[in-house]
Protein backbone atom coordinates (compact mmCIF):
# COMPACT_ATOMS: atom_id res chain seq x y z
CA UNK A 1 0.00 0.00 0.00
CA UNK A 2 1.75 3.39 -1.05
CA UNK A 3 1.59 5.84 1.51
CA UNK A 4 -1.33 8.26 1.57
CA UNK A 5 -1.17 11.96 1.25
CA UNK A 6 -2.73 13.69 4.16
CA UNK A 7 -2.77 17.24 3.51
CA UNK A 8 -6.18 17.65 2.95
CA UNK A 9 -7.30 16.48 6.43
CA UNK A 10 -4.83 19.43 7.98
CA UNK A 11 -6.64 22.30 9.70
CA UNK A 12 -5.59 25.95 8.32
CA UNK A 13 -4.31 27.24 11.24
CA UNK A 14 -1.17 24.96 10.69
CA UNK A 15 -0.25 26.93 7.85
CA UNK A 16 0.12 30.04 10.01
CA UNK A 17 2.67 28.09 11.79
CA UNK A 18 6.62 28.46 12.03
CA UNK A 19 9.74 27.34 13.38
CA UNK A 20 10.47 28.48 16.77
CA UNK A 21 14.18 28.37 16.71
CA UNK A 22 16.26 31.61 17.46
CA UNK A 23 20.03 30.08 17.67
CA UNK A 24 22.48 32.10 15.51
CA UNK A 25 23.62 28.80 14.10
CA UNK A 26 26.19 26.98 15.87
CA UNK A 27 26.59 25.06 13.12
CA UNK A 28 28.34 27.83 10.79
CA UNK A 29 31.11 27.87 13.23
CA UNK A 30 33.88 26.11 13.50
CA UNK A 31 33.12 23.88 16.68
CA UNK A 32 35.63 25.03 19.70
CA UNK A 33 36.97 22.15 21.62
CA UNK A 34 35.60 23.48 25.09
CA UNK A 35 32.89 26.29 23.91
CA UNK A 36 31.43 28.22 26.94
CA UNK A 37 27.94 28.58 26.60
CA UNK A 38 26.83 32.16 26.69
CA UNK A 39 23.68 31.74 24.37
CA UNK A 40 20.65 30.27 26.39
CA UNK A 41 18.72 30.85 29.56
CA UNK A 42 18.93 27.41 31.20
CA UNK A 43 19.98 27.66 34.64
CA UNK A 44 23.00 25.71 35.50
CA UNK A 45 22.01 22.75 37.34
CA UNK A 46 23.75 24.25 40.77
CA UNK A 47 20.55 26.89 40.56
CA UNK A 48 18.37 23.89 41.02
CA UNK A 49 17.32 23.58 45.11
CA UNK A 50 16.95 19.67 44.87
CA UNK A 51 20.39 17.79 44.94
CA UNK A 52 19.22 14.19 44.81
CA UNK A 53 15.51 12.21 45.03
CA UNK A 54 15.34 8.99 47.15
CA UNK A 55 12.46 6.99 46.28
CA UNK A 56 10.62 4.07 47.63
CA UNK A 57 8.89 2.39 44.88
CA UNK A 58 5.94 -0.62 45.70
CA UNK A 59 6.60 -3.49 43.65
CA UNK A 60 2.43 -4.56 43.99
CA UNK A 61 -0.71 -2.21 44.21
CA UNK A 62 -1.29 -1.87 47.56
CA UNK A 63 1.54 -3.83 48.98
CA UNK A 64 3.44 -1.25 51.12
CA UNK A 65 5.71 -4.13 52.41
CA UNK A 66 7.14 -4.78 49.43
CA UNK A 67 9.10 -2.09 48.83
CA UNK A 68 12.44 -0.85 46.60
CA UNK A 69 14.44 1.83 47.63
CA UNK A 70 16.21 4.13 44.64
CA UNK A 71 18.06 7.43 44.65
CA UNK A 72 17.99 9.86 40.91
CA UNK A 73 21.24 11.35 41.38
CA UNK A 74 21.97 15.06 40.82
CA UNK A 75 24.48 14.14 37.62
CA UNK A 76 25.81 11.70 36.05
CA UNK A 77 29.26 10.12 37.36
CA UNK A 78 29.25 8.16 34.52
CA UNK A 79 28.42 10.60 31.70
CA UNK A 80 30.39 8.08 29.10
CA UNK A 81 28.64 5.02 29.89
CA UNK A 82 26.34 3.89 27.04
CA UNK A 83 24.11 1.32 29.19
CA UNK A 84 23.89 3.94 31.66
CA UNK A 85 19.57 4.85 31.44
CA UNK A 86 19.00 6.86 34.42
CA UNK A 87 18.01 10.84 33.62
CA UNK A 88 19.85 12.73 36.33
CA UNK A 89 18.07 15.79 37.66
CA UNK A 90 20.64 18.06 35.96
CA UNK A 91 19.44 16.46 32.45
CA UNK A 92 15.66 15.94 33.88
CA UNK A 93 15.50 18.93 35.15
CA UNK A 94 16.55 20.98 32.28
CA UNK A 95 14.85 22.41 29.16
CA UNK A 96 14.41 19.65 26.68
CA UNK A 97 13.85 19.09 23.11
CA UNK A 98 10.26 19.30 21.93
CA UNK A 99 10.70 14.78 21.42
CA UNK A 100 11.88 14.95 25.38
CA UNK A 101 14.29 13.19 26.98
CA UNK A 102 15.84 10.89 24.61
CA UNK A 103 16.29 8.07 26.83
CA UNK A 104 12.65 7.89 27.95
CA UNK A 105 11.62 8.46 24.37
CA UNK A 106 13.42 5.28 23.88
CA UNK A 107 11.55 3.22 26.01
CA UNK A 108 8.08 4.38 24.70
CA UNK A 109 9.43 3.50 21.63
CA UNK A 110 9.84 0.10 22.76
CA UNK A 111 6.60 -0.32 24.58
CA UNK A 112 5.36 0.37 21.27
CA UNK A 113 7.46 -2.04 19.16
CA UNK A 114 7.08 -4.84 21.36
CA UNK A 115 3.31 -4.65 22.30
CA UNK A 116 1.50 -2.74 19.44
CA UNK A 117 3.97 -2.51 16.33
CA UNK A 118 2.43 -0.34 13.73
CA UNK A 119 1.52 -2.34 10.66
CA UNK A 120 4.08 0.20 8.32
CA UNK A 121 7.90 2.15 9.58
CA UNK A 122 7.55 5.56 8.75
CA UNK A 123 6.12 6.62 12.33
CA UNK A 124 7.14 8.30 15.06
CA UNK A 125 6.23 9.10 18.61
CA UNK A 126 5.36 12.46 20.27
CA UNK A 127 5.62 13.09 23.94
CA UNK A 128 2.21 15.25 25.55
CA UNK A 129 1.38 16.45 28.50
CA UNK A 130 -1.32 13.58 28.71
CA UNK A 131 -4.11 12.45 26.99
CA UNK A 132 -6.29 15.04 27.00
CA UNK A 133 -3.40 17.25 26.13
CA UNK A 134 -2.81 14.33 22.78
CA UNK A 135 -6.24 14.91 21.58
CA UNK A 136 -6.58 18.78 21.81
CA UNK A 137 -2.99 19.05 19.98
CA UNK A 138 -4.99 15.99 17.62
CA UNK A 139 -7.70 18.29 17.07
CA UNK A 140 -5.68 21.64 16.60
CA UNK A 141 -3.63 20.21 13.71
CA UNK A 142 -7.14 19.04 12.25
CA UNK A 143 -10.52 20.87 13.00
CA UNK A 144 -11.20 23.58 10.50
CA UNK A 145 -14.76 25.16 11.64
CA UNK A 146 -17.62 22.67 10.48
CA UNK A 147 -15.54 19.48 9.97
CA UNK A 148 -16.86 16.59 11.04
CA UNK A 149 -15.94 13.92 13.62
CA UNK A 150 -17.16 10.53 14.53
CA UNK A 151 -17.60 9.55 17.80
CA UNK A 152 -19.22 6.83 20.03
CA UNK A 153 -22.87 8.00 21.40
CA UNK A 154 -20.83 8.37 24.80
CA UNK A 155 -17.85 8.90 25.24
CA UNK A 156 -15.18 11.31 27.04
CA UNK A 157 -16.89 14.71 27.24
CA UNK A 158 -13.54 16.57 27.26
CA UNK A 159 -12.82 15.19 23.92
CA UNK A 160 -16.63 16.25 22.61
CA UNK A 161 -15.63 19.97 24.05
CA UNK A 162 -12.35 19.83 22.15
CA UNK A 163 -13.79 18.86 18.80
CA UNK A 164 -16.53 22.11 19.65
CA UNK A 165 -14.03 24.59 21.06
CA UNK A 166 -12.10 24.45 17.40
CA UNK A 167 -15.91 24.72 15.77
CA UNK A 168 -16.25 21.09 15.27
CA UNK A 169 -18.94 19.17 14.74
CA UNK A 170 -19.10 16.19 16.30
CA UNK A 171 -21.61 13.20 15.17
CA UNK A 172 -22.53 10.51 17.66
CA UNK A 173 -22.22 6.81 16.50
CA UNK A 174 -24.83 3.88 17.33
CA UNK A 175 -23.07 2.00 20.13
CA UNK A 176 -24.40 -1.94 20.89
CA UNK A 177 -24.66 -2.17 24.24
CA UNK A 178 -25.43 -5.73 24.91
CA UNK A 179 -24.54 -7.51 28.58
CA UNK A 180 -23.94 -10.95 26.46
CA UNK A 181 -20.06 -10.85 26.48
CA UNK A 182 -20.22 -13.30 22.93
CA UNK A 183 -22.11 -10.42 20.91
CA UNK A 184 -21.05 -7.86 19.05
CA UNK A 185 -20.33 -4.46 21.56
CA UNK A 186 -19.26 -1.10 20.58
CA UNK A 187 -19.87 0.63 17.30
CA UNK A 188 -23.00 -0.83 15.48
CA UNK A 189 -21.32 -1.32 11.90
CA UNK A 190 -24.46 -1.54 10.21
CA UNK A 191 -24.95 2.14 11.61
CA UNK A 192 -22.00 3.00 10.84
CA UNK A 193 -21.15 1.49 7.30
CA UNK A 194 -25.12 3.16 6.41
CA UNK A 195 -24.02 6.35 7.42
CA UNK A 196 -20.77 6.78 5.51
CA UNK A 197 -22.28 5.18 2.64
CA UNK A 198 -25.19 7.40 2.74
CA UNK A 199 -24.36 10.82 4.54
CA UNK A 200 -25.40 12.82 1.88
CA UNK A 201 -28.95 11.85 2.74
CA UNK A 202 -28.49 12.00 6.63
CA UNK A 203 -26.68 15.30 6.87
CA UNK A 204 -26.81 16.95 3.21
CA UNK A 205 -25.36 20.14 4.70
CA UNK A 206 -22.37 18.82 6.45
CA UNK A 207 -19.19 17.76 5.23
CA UNK A 208 -18.10 14.03 5.22
CA UNK A 209 -15.86 13.48 8.50
CA UNK A 210 -12.04 13.70 8.19
CA UNK A 211 -11.95 10.99 11.51
CA UNK A 212 -13.05 9.17 14.18
CA UNK A 213 -12.35 9.53 17.91
CA UNK A 214 -12.70 5.97 19.38
CA UNK A 215 -11.60 4.49 23.24
CA UNK A 216 -11.27 1.18 21.91
CA UNK A 217 -10.74 -0.91 25.21
CA UNK A 218 -12.74 -0.69 28.55
CA UNK A 219 -14.48 2.48 26.73
CA UNK A 220 -15.14 5.19 28.83
CA UNK A 221 -17.92 5.24 30.11
CA UNK A 222 -19.36 1.89 28.93
CA UNK A 223 -16.16 -0.48 29.78
CA UNK A 224 -16.59 -2.14 26.59
CA UNK A 225 -13.90 -3.55 24.42
CA UNK A 226 -14.04 -3.77 20.79
CA UNK A 227 -12.69 -7.32 19.28
CA UNK A 228 -9.81 -7.44 16.39
CA UNK A 229 -12.35 -8.28 13.81
CA UNK A 230 -14.62 -5.75 14.27
CA UNK A 231 -11.47 -2.72 14.50
CA UNK A 232 -10.32 -4.56 11.18
CA UNK A 233 -13.97 -3.68 10.11
CA UNK A 234 -14.11 -0.40 11.26
CA UNK A 235 -10.46 -0.08 9.81
CA UNK A 236 -11.52 -1.38 6.60
CA UNK A 237 -15.08 1.17 6.42
CA UNK A 238 -12.50 4.67 7.24
CA UNK A 239 -9.35 3.29 4.78
CA UNK A 240 -12.73 3.61 1.95
CA UNK A 241 -14.14 6.55 3.20
CA UNK A 242 -10.67 8.19 3.75
CA UNK A 243 -11.41 8.97 7.77
CA UNK A 244 -8.70 8.89 10.15
CA UNK A 245 -8.82 6.89 13.49
CA UNK A 246 -8.11 8.99 16.48
CA UNK A 247 -7.56 6.04 18.76
CA UNK A 248 -7.23 6.88 22.65
CA UNK A 249 -6.32 4.10 24.96
CA UNK A 250 -6.14 4.85 28.60
CA UNK A 251 -7.62 1.37 29.30
CA UNK A 252 -5.62 -0.58 27.16
CA UNK A 253 -2.73 -2.02 29.76
CA UNK A 254 -5.40 -3.13 32.14
CA UNK A 255 -6.74 -6.58 32.34
CA UNK A 256 -9.68 -7.30 33.65
CA UNK A 257 -9.59 -10.99 33.64
CA UNK A 258 -10.43 -13.61 36.12
CA UNK A 259 -6.88 -15.68 34.79
CA UNK A 260 -4.80 -12.68 36.65
CA UNK A 261 -5.99 -13.61 39.95
CA UNK A 262 -5.77 -17.60 39.76
CA UNK A 263 -2.19 -17.96 37.94
CA UNK A 264 0.96 -16.27 36.90
CA UNK A 265 0.52 -14.10 33.74
CA UNK A 266 4.24 -14.71 32.06
CA UNK A 267 4.92 -11.24 30.05
CA UNK A 268 4.72 -12.62 26.35
CA UNK A 269 0.79 -14.12 27.08
CA UNK A 270 0.23 -11.13 28.43
CA UNK A 271 1.18 -9.89 25.27
CA UNK A 272 0.00 -12.36 23.04
CA UNK A 273 -3.48 -13.24 24.56
CA UNK A 274 -4.35 -10.96 26.67
CA UNK A 275 -3.68 -7.22 25.16
CA UNK A 276 -6.39 -5.81 22.93
CA UNK A 277 -4.14 -4.76 19.97
CA UNK A 278 -4.04 -1.55 18.83
CA UNK A 279 -5.35 0.05 15.60
CA UNK A 280 -1.85 0.76 14.76
CA UNK A 281 -1.18 -2.99 13.97
CA UNK A 282 -3.61 -3.04 11.03
CA UNK A 283 -2.56 0.07 9.87
CA UNK A 284 -1.37 -0.33 6.84
CA UNK A 285 -2.31 3.22 5.15
CA UNK A 286 -0.71 5.14 8.53
CA UNK A 287 -4.03 6.64 9.14
CA UNK A 288 -4.62 5.98 12.93
CA UNK A 289 -3.27 8.82 15.66
CA UNK A 290 -2.85 6.35 18.72
CA UNK A 291 -2.90 8.48 22.50
CA UNK A 292 -1.31 6.59 25.39
CA UNK A 293 -1.15 8.15 28.79
CA UNK A 294 0.69 7.27 32.26
CA UNK A 295 -2.24 8.46 33.89
CA UNK A 296 -3.81 5.15 34.33
CA UNK A 297 -0.15 3.06 34.58
CA UNK A 298 1.40 5.53 36.96
CA UNK A 299 -0.65 8.54 38.33
CA UNK A 300 -2.73 10.93 36.49
CA UNK A 301 -0.41 14.26 38.20
CA UNK A 302 2.47 13.04 36.01
CA UNK A 303 0.81 14.61 32.46
CA UNK A 304 2.48 12.56 30.96
CA UNK A 305 1.39 10.26 27.19
CA UNK A 306 2.40 10.01 23.80
CA UNK A 307 0.91 10.19 20.44
CA UNK A 308 1.70 7.45 17.52
CA UNK A 309 0.99 8.32 13.99
CA UNK A 310 2.86 8.98 10.76
CA UNK A 311 5.51 10.95 10.47
CA UNK A 312 3.56 13.75 8.33
CA UNK A 313 1.23 14.13 11.63
CA UNK A 314 3.77 14.22 14.03
CA UNK A 315 5.94 16.85 12.34
CA UNK A 316 3.01 19.07 12.53
CA UNK A 317 2.47 17.97 15.71
CA UNK A 318 5.99 19.14 17.24
CA UNK A 319 5.49 22.38 15.63
CA UNK A 320 2.32 22.86 17.81
CA UNK A 321 4.41 21.55 21.20
CA UNK A 322 7.32 24.26 20.79
CA UNK A 323 4.46 26.48 20.49
CA UNK A 324 2.32 25.57 23.77
CA UNK A 325 3.52 23.19 25.78
CA UNK A 326 7.06 22.71 24.94
CA UNK A 327 7.69 18.91 26.15
CA UNK A 328 6.04 16.73 28.35
CA UNK A 329 7.47 17.54 32.16
CA UNK A 330 11.02 16.74 32.52
CA UNK A 331 10.66 16.06 36.26
CA UNK A 332 7.85 13.66 35.41
CA UNK A 333 9.47 11.64 32.85
CA UNK A 334 13.02 11.69 35.54
CA UNK A 335 10.53 10.36 37.92
CA UNK A 336 9.09 7.50 35.56
CA UNK A 337 12.07 6.43 33.64
CA UNK A 338 13.77 5.99 36.68
CA UNK A 339 11.35 4.23 37.82
CA UNK A 340 10.88 1.93 34.94
CA UNK A 341 14.59 1.47 35.22
CA UNK A 342 14.39 0.14 38.41
CA UNK A 343 11.93 -2.39 37.96
CA UNK A 344 14.22 -3.77 35.14
CA UNK A 345 13.36 -1.94 31.93
CA UNK A 346 10.44 -3.16 29.78
CA UNK A 347 10.37 -6.54 31.13
CA UNK A 348 10.04 -4.92 34.77
CA UNK A 349 7.34 -2.11 33.50
CA UNK A 350 5.25 -4.79 31.94
CA UNK A 351 5.66 -7.50 35.67
CA UNK A 352 3.66 -3.80 37.09
CA UNK A 353 1.02 -3.55 34.33
CA UNK A 354 0.09 -7.32 35.17
CA UNK A 355 0.20 -6.65 38.69
CA UNK A 356 -2.00 -3.52 37.80
CA UNK A 357 -4.45 -6.18 36.03
CA UNK A 358 -4.52 -8.75 39.05
CA UNK A 359 -5.72 -5.70 41.48
CA UNK A 360 -7.98 -4.49 39.32
CA UNK A 361 -9.34 -7.75 38.14
CA UNK A 362 -9.78 -9.48 41.56
CA UNK A 363 -12.05 -5.55 42.56
CA UNK A 364 -13.96 -6.43 39.24
CA UNK A 365 -14.49 -9.98 40.60
CA UNK A 366 -15.87 -8.98 43.99
CA UNK A 367 -18.61 -6.57 42.64
CA UNK A 368 -20.04 -8.90 40.16
CA UNK A 369 -19.89 -12.05 42.35
CA UNK A 370 -21.83 -9.41 44.84
CA UNK A 371 -24.46 -7.93 41.34
CA UNK A 372 -24.73 -11.17 39.79
CA UNK A 373 -26.19 -12.94 43.46
CA UNK A 374 -28.60 -10.64 43.77
CA UNK A 375 -32.10 -11.01 42.53
CA UNK A 376 -32.35 -7.89 40.37
CA UNK A 377 -30.28 -10.36 37.97
CA UNK A 378 -32.60 -12.95 38.52
CA UNK A 379 -35.40 -10.55 37.69
CA UNK A 380 -33.59 -9.45 34.71
CA UNK A 381 -33.86 -5.86 35.99
CA UNK A 382 -30.32 -4.84 35.53
CA UNK A 383 -27.66 -6.14 32.97
CA UNK A 384 -24.30 -5.71 33.74
CA UNK A 385 -21.83 -4.97 30.32
CA UNK A 386 -18.91 -7.36 32.05
CA UNK A 387 -15.36 -5.20 31.01
CA UNK A 388 -12.36 -6.72 29.79
CA UNK A 389 -10.10 -3.82 30.10
CA UNK A 390 -9.90 -0.73 32.19
CA UNK A 391 -12.24 0.60 35.55
CA UNK A 392 -15.46 0.77 34.58
CA UNK A 393 -18.46 -1.18 34.66
CA UNK A 394 -21.78 -0.21 33.27
CA UNK A 395 -25.00 -1.53 34.57
CA UNK A 396 -28.34 -1.34 31.89
CA UNK A 397 -31.76 -0.91 33.76
CA UNK A 398 -35.06 -2.59 32.57
CA UNK A 399 -37.08 0.43 33.02
CA UNK A 400 -40.71 -0.71 34.19
CA UNK A 401 -42.42 1.53 31.55
CA UNK A 402 -39.69 2.37 29.12
CA UNK A 403 -42.11 1.41 26.29
CA UNK A 404 -45.11 3.18 26.98
CA UNK A 405 -45.69 6.45 25.27
CA UNK A 406 -45.40 8.41 28.51
CA UNK A 407 -41.84 7.25 29.29
CA UNK A 408 -40.09 9.45 30.81
CA UNK A 409 -35.91 8.74 30.85
CA UNK A 410 -35.14 11.54 32.78
CA UNK A 411 -37.79 11.50 36.05
CA UNK A 412 -36.80 7.40 35.99
CA UNK A 413 -32.66 8.19 36.07
CA UNK A 414 -32.89 11.17 38.62
CA UNK A 415 -34.94 9.01 41.12
CA UNK A 416 -32.60 6.24 40.67
CA UNK A 417 -29.94 8.85 41.14
CA UNK A 418 -31.00 10.52 44.00
CA UNK A 419 -31.76 7.07 46.30
CA UNK A 420 -27.81 5.90 45.20
CA UNK A 421 -27.00 9.49 46.78
CA UNK A 422 -29.23 9.02 49.59
CA UNK A 423 -27.62 5.37 50.01
CA UNK A 424 -23.85 6.79 50.01
CA UNK A 425 -23.00 5.52 46.57
CA UNK A 426 -21.78 8.43 44.19
CA UNK A 427 -22.05 6.50 40.81
CA UNK A 428 -22.33 8.48 36.97
CA UNK A 429 -25.39 8.83 34.66
CA UNK A 430 -24.91 6.92 31.37
CA UNK A 431 -27.09 10.72 30.20
CA UNK A 432 -24.49 12.83 31.04
CA UNK A 433 -21.86 11.19 29.08
CA UNK A 434 -24.16 10.74 26.04
CA UNK A 435 -23.86 12.85 22.61
CA UNK A 436 -26.57 14.24 21.14
CA UNK A 437 -30.01 13.96 22.07
CA UNK A 438 -30.97 10.26 20.79
CA UNK A 439 -27.98 8.88 22.96
CA UNK A 440 -29.70 11.08 25.92
CA UNK A 441 -32.82 9.30 25.54
CA UNK A 442 -31.29 5.77 25.18
CA UNK A 443 -29.19 5.84 28.57
CA UNK A 444 -30.74 3.72 30.66
CA UNK A 445 -27.24 3.04 32.47
CA UNK A 446 -24.71 4.00 35.17
CA UNK A 447 -21.35 4.00 35.25
CA UNK A 448 -19.62 2.52 38.07
CA UNK A 449 -15.55 2.57 38.28
CA UNK A 450 -13.20 0.26 40.13
CA UNK A 451 -10.39 2.87 41.00
CA UNK A 452 -11.50 4.62 43.43
CA UNK A 453 -11.95 3.00 46.55
CA UNK A 454 -9.77 2.38 48.88
CA UNK A 455 -9.59 -1.46 49.91
CA UNK A 456 -11.76 -4.74 48.94
CA UNK A 457 -13.94 -4.06 52.12
CA UNK A 458 -14.99 -0.48 50.59
CA UNK A 459 -15.94 -2.29 46.83
CA UNK A 460 -18.15 -4.78 48.45
CA UNK A 461 -19.72 -1.82 51.13
CA UNK A 462 -20.32 -0.37 47.92
CA UNK A 463 -21.58 -3.34 45.53
CA UNK A 464 -24.11 -3.58 49.05
CA UNK A 465 -25.29 0.02 48.77
CA UNK A 466 -26.16 -0.29 45.22
CA UNK A 467 -27.86 -3.70 45.23
CA UNK A 468 -29.81 -1.98 48.36
CA UNK A 469 -30.65 1.25 46.10
CA UNK A 470 -31.39 -0.64 42.77
CA UNK A 471 -34.09 -2.97 45.22
CA UNK A 472 -35.27 0.25 46.65
CA UNK A 473 -35.85 1.85 43.23
CA UNK A 474 -37.62 -1.74 41.56
CA UNK A 475 -39.42 -3.16 44.43
CA UNK A 476 -40.84 -0.46 46.90
C1 LIG B 1 -11.03 8.03 27.39
C2 LIG B 1 -10.13 8.90 28.20
N1 LIG B 1 -9.22 9.64 27.57
C3 LIG B 1 -8.38 10.42 28.27
C4 LIG B 1 -8.43 10.48 29.65
C5 LIG B 1 -7.52 11.39 30.38
O1 LIG B 1 -6.21 11.08 30.11
P1 LIG B 1 -5.02 11.98 30.64
O2 LIG B 1 -5.07 11.99 32.13
O3 LIG B 1 -3.84 11.31 30.10
O4 LIG B 1 -5.19 13.36 30.08
C6 LIG B 1 -9.37 9.72 30.33
C7 LIG B 1 -9.45 9.80 31.79
O5 LIG B 1 -10.37 9.47 32.45
C8 LIG B 1 -10.25 8.91 29.58
O6 LIG B 1 -11.16 8.15 30.17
Amino acid sequence: MSKLEFSHHLSESVKYRTDNDFTTGESYQIPHPNPIYFNYGCPNHGFFPIKNISIQSINKPFNNEDTTDFVINGTNNNENSTTNKSITISQGFQYMEVTGDKLFYNFNKELILKVNPPAYNDWDLLLTCGSIDGLNKIFNILINPNDTILVEEYTFVPTVNQITQYRGIPIPLRLNLNPNKNSNNGIDLEFFEDLLNNWRSYHPNLRKPKALYTIPNGQNPTGITTSMETKKKIYNICQSHDILIIEDDPYGYIILNDDFIHKKIAINDYINNYISKSYLTIDTSSRVLRCETYSKTFAPGSRVGFIVANNFFIDHLKKLTELTTTYASGISQTIIQNLILQKGGFQGWVNWLIELSKAYSIRKYKILEFLKKTKLVQDNLINIIEPNNGMFISIVFKFENANSNEYNIKSDLDKLYNICLNNGIVVILGKTMAVGERARENAKFIRITLAMADNIEEIIEGARRLTKSFEEYFYS
